[in-house]
C-alpha cells in the first residue's frame, strides 16, 4: 500500500466534492514544544507535495528542514498527519509560478523582501497599507529571492478514516523504510 497514493486519491475525491479544505493544510515545526501552527496552501509540484512561503518569515528556518502537516477533509471525513523532510523547490519553478500570483501577494513578497520581514511588528494597519502602496516594484516584475517553495518528502503518514459504516474508525500509520512503506493498524 502506498499511503502517498492514497493521500492523493483521497484528495482528488475531496476536490471533486468541492471540499473547501482540499487545497489547504496546517503546518508546524517538528519537535517544537509550543504550538507553532498555521494554515498554508498545500501545492502539487509534479508528483510532489509542496508549500510556498517567504524566507523572511521566522518560520522559514525551521520549516526548511522538516515539517509536520495536518489535513482534514470534511467531505470524505479523512484526516492525514504527515511528517516530512523538506528541500527547496527549483528556483525556475518558483519564478514561473510566482508570475501567476495576484498583484497584492506579489507586492507583499516585495514588501517582505525590501521593507519589513513577514511577522514583523508594525504600528497599525493604516501604516502597513501606506508602506505597501509605496513599495518600489522592479520592472520587469519578477519574483524576489525571498519567495521560496519547499518540497515535502514524507517519512511518516497517518490516515484516519471516519467514514466507516460500523462507526469504528479506520486508523493506519505508515513508516517509510528505504523505498517502501510499512503499514501498522492503530487503535483509533
Ligand atoms: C486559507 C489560508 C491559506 C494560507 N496560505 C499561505 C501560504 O500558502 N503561504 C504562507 O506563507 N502563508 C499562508 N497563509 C498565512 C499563514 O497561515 C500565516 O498567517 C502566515 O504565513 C504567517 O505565519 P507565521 O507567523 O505562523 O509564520 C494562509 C492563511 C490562510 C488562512
Amino acid at each position: 500500500m502506498d499511503p502517498l497514493g492514497r493521500f492523493k486519491s483521497d484528495r482528488e475525491r475531496a476536490r471533486s466534492d468541492r471540499d473547501p479544505m482540499a487545497n489547504l493544510c496546517t503546518v508546524g515545526h517538528n519537535g517544537t514544544a509550543t504550538a507553532e501552527m498555521r494554515t498554508l496552501v498545500l501545492r502539487d509540484v509534479g508528483e510532489d507535495l509542496a508549500i510556498f512561503i517567504n524566507s523572511t518569515s521566522p518560520k522559514w528556518s525551521p520549516l526548511s528542514h522538516s515539517v509536520s502537516v495536518l489535513t482534514y477533509w470534511p467531505s470524505i471525513q479523512a484526516q492525514f498527519r504527515i511528517l516530512a523532510n523538506t528541500s527547496s523547490v527549483a528556483e525556475d519553478f518558483v519564478a514561473d509560478s510566482w508570475q501567476l500570483r495576484p498583484d497584492p501577494p506579489k507586492r507583499m513578497d516585495w514588501f517582505y523582501s525590501t521593507v519589513k520581514a513577514q511577522s514583523s511588528r508594525i504600528e497599525s494597519r493604516e501604516q502597513l497599507l501606506e508602506e505597501v502602496a509605496a513599495v518600489e516594484l522592479p520592472d520587469p516584475l519578477v519574483a524576489p529571492q525571498t519567495a521560496r517553495g519547499l518540497i515535502l518528502s514524507p517519512y511518516l503518514i497517518e490516515r484516519l478514516d471516519l467514514s466507516q459504516d460500523n462507526g469504528i474508525h479506520d486508523r493506519m500509520r505508515y513508516e517509510k523504510r528505504g523505498d517502501t512503506w510499512v503499514g501498522t493498524t492503530l487503535v483509533p
